[in-house]
């Protein structure tokens, strides 16, 4: 089934091609404005110079051949050239009831599925996660979550930082300090402790570096203790995604230390190949077109001259085991964008190495910082930085005070699921909405509000909904697609924006801006209050009307539903 926007796609293309004898995209969008019409087609400006005609005259010719299809109640040319174009009430109508037969609302299930890496979350062993893991996890998910929906085949790869020299030190710490693994509730205090040590006592970190030697060598202890933190810190890991919601489970992790025994023989690859060269008794890679701040060319270092490998080393076994194990063709890295040039290189070796051609789709999601409401990096009153944990129980407590102001009666049970999930919607809502390349100001108060662009709000448009059916004197599964009407202009603009919702969601899984979703959704529950205020639901008296109105009201709830879980949040039915 097309979407009514792909239906103008289609036929505008194939008109302008009739008429002008030219190829070319129309150019449509949703209208800006209401008197504009619902779309608009900005072609005829730009072939104008092609066609040696003025783009009215372009635009013109093109709107009498359509008059005639059922799909327009109104075509106009405006401006310079721009076509207003108003949809068919029948047309909508046709489009919404065969929707609503379906699932998905129109979402289709790509024919082209990809082999999509999705790289998130991603944390350190032997460290809490932090508020700075917080974007990744959130932005992450919601990707994974759309992708997988229209069809193409996820693998979720969690790249944890689970070796490296600091599990000299750490496990030195444990087996002279006896501390049991599974006592270490708080991680950050081993992790503090051991540093201290290190850096305060030499003859420690002599020891600590010799049980890095013994790690690698595999000797039996070493690694017995490594794996009872590694054991450790994926069971806390897990349990933050448990209350996050987030789809990452043990099979997803493939961290650093997978790769470790693969990193000789890639270096010795590259050396072969010509594409690495010792320098200065480091192994490095020259790559074109980067150079540091001085202007000399900046080299990606993959072996340091004492034989160690580096973060970029184990990236590169990496983006060539997802290339050409997993048989990936497109890899999604959702992280910081502080690390964008370390991505680029990456991305660039990999081309270079001849691993990534050019049917391979490299991307770094890059995002902002988390900020405080001082607009510096989000920090506790002390400085320190923000556990996970600690923030998500917050999300929880705060959310869970706002229910019991409306439902002071409600059972504990319920509160807590109740809280969690306004909560937790809050704060991945709050995360989402925003253009994710850009810092943005962490604040509980705008995030949990009611009103306006946040979780609670869509969240309460849909318990409003769900309100109406418990009332309803009909059952509303039951009731028949065609029982839907467009009887008012407020019905008419949200039909249209009912319609656009696969437009929406397929356009993310190219481009991945995930704050159009939120947008789009916020833009709904806005016109379905609209439409609440002006046509009564159940109050009216003709069943026909009553019936109607009821269908918007499903269509309008499926579409929230469907587009919160897109983005990793549930709704609820009361609140
Ligand atoms: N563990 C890294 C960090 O905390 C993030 C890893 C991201 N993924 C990757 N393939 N480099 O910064």
């Amino acid at each position: 089934m097309l979407s009514i926007r792909q239906q103008l796609q289609q036929i505008f293309t194939a008109t302008i091609k009739e008429i002008h004898g030219v190829d070319t995209d129309p150019m449509l969008q949703p209208a800006g404005r209401p008197e504009y019409g619902d779309y608009q087609a900005n072609f005829a400006l730009r072939l104008a110079k092609t066609l040696q005609k003025k783009p009215f005259d372009i635009a013109n010719a093109v709107i009498t051949k359509l008059q005639a299809s059922p799909l327009f109640a109104k075509l106009e040319a405006s401006g310079p050239g721009f076509i207003n174009i108003t949809l068919k009430d029948t047309a909508l109508e046709n489009q919404l009831q065969k929707l609503m037969t379906q699932e998905h609302l129109g979402l289709i299930k790509t024919p082209h599925p990809d082999t999509v890496v999705v790289d998130y979350s991603s944390a350190n062993v032997a460290k809490e996660m932090h508020v700075g893991h917080l974007r990744t996890t959130i932005i992450g998910d919601a990707i994974a979550r759309i992708l997988n929906f229209l069809g193409h085949q996820v693998i979720r790869q969690n790249h944890i930082g689970d070796w490296g020299t600091q599990f000299g030190m750490l496990i030195e710490h444990l087996i002279e300090s006896h501390w049991q693994v599974h006592q270490t509730a708080d991680l950050t205090t081993l992790y503090q402790q051991a540093k201290k040590r290190f850096d305060e006592d030499k003859i420690f970190a002599e020891r600590a570096r010799a049980r890095v030697v013994a790690l690698q060598e595999g000797d039996k202890k070493s690694r017995e203790i490594w794996q009872q933190l590694v054991k450790h810190s994926l069971q806390y890991f897990q349990s933050i995604y448990q209350k996050l919601d987030v789809l990452l489970v043990e099979k997803d992790v493939c961290g650093e230390s997978f790769y470790n025994d693969k990193l000789n023989a890639l270096v010795t690859e590259l050396q072969q190949k010509n594409i690495a060269a010792v320098d200065q008794g480091a192994v490095v890679i020259f790559l074109k077109d980067f150079f540091d701040p001085d202007g000399n060319p900046l080299p990606m270092l993959i072996r340091k001259s004492d034989g160690g490998y580096l973060y970029a080393t184990t990236d590169l076994a990496a983006i060539r085991y997802r290339i050409q194990e997993l048989k990936a063709n497109r890899l999604i890295y959702v992280v910081d964008a502080r690390q964008k040039q370390h991505f680029d290189m990456l991305f660039a070796a990999a081309q270079v190495a001849g691993w990534a051609d050019n049917t391979i789709r490299l991307e770094h999601v890059e995002y902002g910082t988390v900020l405080g409401e001082d607009h510096k990096p989000f920090k506790t009153r002390s400085g320190d930085t923000i556990k996970l944990n600690e923030l998500l129980a917050e999300a929880e407590k705060r959310a869970a005070a706002l229910i019991l102001q409306k439902h002071p009666e409600i059972a504990a049970e319920e509160l807590a699921q109740l809280a969690n999930r306004v909560g937790i919607g809050a704060l991945k809502y709050a995360d989402l909405r925003n253009d994710k390349a850009k810092d943005y100001v962490f604040s509980w108060d705008r995030m949990l509000a009611f009103d306006g662009n946040t979780g609670p709000y869509l969240q309460n448009a849909y318990v409003r909904i769900a309100a109406i059916f418990r009332k309803s004197p009909v059952d509303v599964q039951a009731l028949d697609a065609v029982s839907l009407h467009i009887s008012s202009p407020i019905e008419h603009i949200l039909a249209v924006k009912i319609a656009e919702f696969p437009d929406v969601v397929s356009a993310i899984a190219n481009h991945l801006h995930l704050h159009y979703l939120c947008d789009y959704l916020y833009d709904l529950a806005g016109l379905f209050h609209k439409f609440y205020e002006h046509c009564p639901v159940l109050t009216v008296s003709d069943t026909r009307v009553r019936d109607s109105r009821l269908q918007w009201c499903v269509l309008t709830a499926r579409t929230l539903k469907l587009g919160l879980n897109l983005l990793g949040i549930q709704v609820l039915e009361r609140m």
